[in-house]
């Protein structure tokens, strides 16, 4: 097992928590972080009890205050791409774990942040947190990969002016463009969050799983070609044991108690 310095990773019962920690700089990222979540990842993966993923800040001023712009500064063209490309395979290996999920965003999540919490399913903000692609005030764009996932969340032409104007949004304007799901108190965020982690960990993970990847995947391509893919996963689910139970336990008027078999 890696020793982490720079995130904090847990696995509580079923759900997994990974804690950006490093207070001194904001929770910036830099490439030892990217390193330290992937491991924390290989560790996921391997660990079949786990259900539901947690990502959030440690403190509470920052969830990531961005790319680090220290190690940004110095970078060659060859080795800005690279940062570009470490940064985004990371986020794309979030959005395709089979499991949900879940940004808990307990303060800044600007440039880098923003990008980080948009690779998660859904995300959860403090009423102290603040979100935008700032990266146009450095003189560069976003590039993990911020332009392409805010303008599927949140539309074009807002995607736009976010990243153009460079402005930081609060936790409700957030929530009301649809970058944010729900937005609690900063002491409930994170009682909130486990309320929710916990719900979902006690689902099957069969269906989980098809959910993520049929609402995913089925955005990347047209309206037929995406309910192929449903009817599929959904065959899956009833090949699956939890599916079986599920439909019994309700014809049997009782809690269903899944497994996570076929994971
Ligand atoms: N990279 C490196 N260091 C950072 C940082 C970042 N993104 N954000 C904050 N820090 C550091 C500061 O340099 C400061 O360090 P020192 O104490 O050593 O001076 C420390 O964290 C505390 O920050 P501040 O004193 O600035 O704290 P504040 O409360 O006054 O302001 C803030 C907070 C508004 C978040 C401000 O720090 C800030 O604007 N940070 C930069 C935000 C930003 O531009 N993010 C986008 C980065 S580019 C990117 O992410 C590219 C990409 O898509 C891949």
């Amino acid at each position: 097992m890696m020793a982490y310095e720079n995130i904090i990773f847990e696995i509580q019962e079923h759900i997994a928590v990974i804690k950006f920690n490093r207070p001194k700089a904001l929770n910036a990222i830099n490439p030892a972080v990217l390193a330290e979540v992937s491991a924390a990842l290989d560790e996921i993966e391997a660990n079949r009890a786990v259900k539901v993923l947690v990502f959030t800040g440690e403190g509470e001023k920052s969830f990531i205050a961005g790319a680090d712009i220290a190690h940004m500064a110095n970078l060659s063209p060859l080795e800005g791409r690279k940062f570009s490309r470490e940064g985004q395979d990371l986020l794309l290996r979030i959005e395709k774990l089979p499991i949900p999920v879940i940004a808990c965003v307990n303060g800044f999540a600007l440039g880098g942040g923003t990008e980080f919490a948009m690779a998660c399913d859904f995300i959860y903000a403090s009423e102290k947190a603040k979100f935008g692609q700032p990266e146009s005030n450095l003189g560069i764009i976003p590039g993990f990969g911020g332009t392409q996932r805010l303008a599927r969340l949140v539309g074009k032409a807002m995607a736009k002016e976010l990243c153009m104007a460079g402005n930081v949004i609060g936790a409700e304007e957030a929530r009301q463009i649809g970058l944010v799901n729900k937005v609690f108190a900063a002491d409930a965020l994170w009682e909130e969050t486990m309320k929710t982690a916990k719900l979902i960990a006690s689902k099957g993970k069969v269906s989980m799983r098809g959910i993520k990847h049929c609402i995913d995947r089925g955005l990347d391509v047209d309206l037929r070609t995406g309910c192929y893919l449903e009817s599929d996963a959904f065959a899956l689910c009833m090949a699956s044991p939890d599916g079986s139970e599920g439909m019994k336990a309700f014809l049997e008027k009782r809690k269903p108690d899944f497994k996570g078999e076929l994971s």
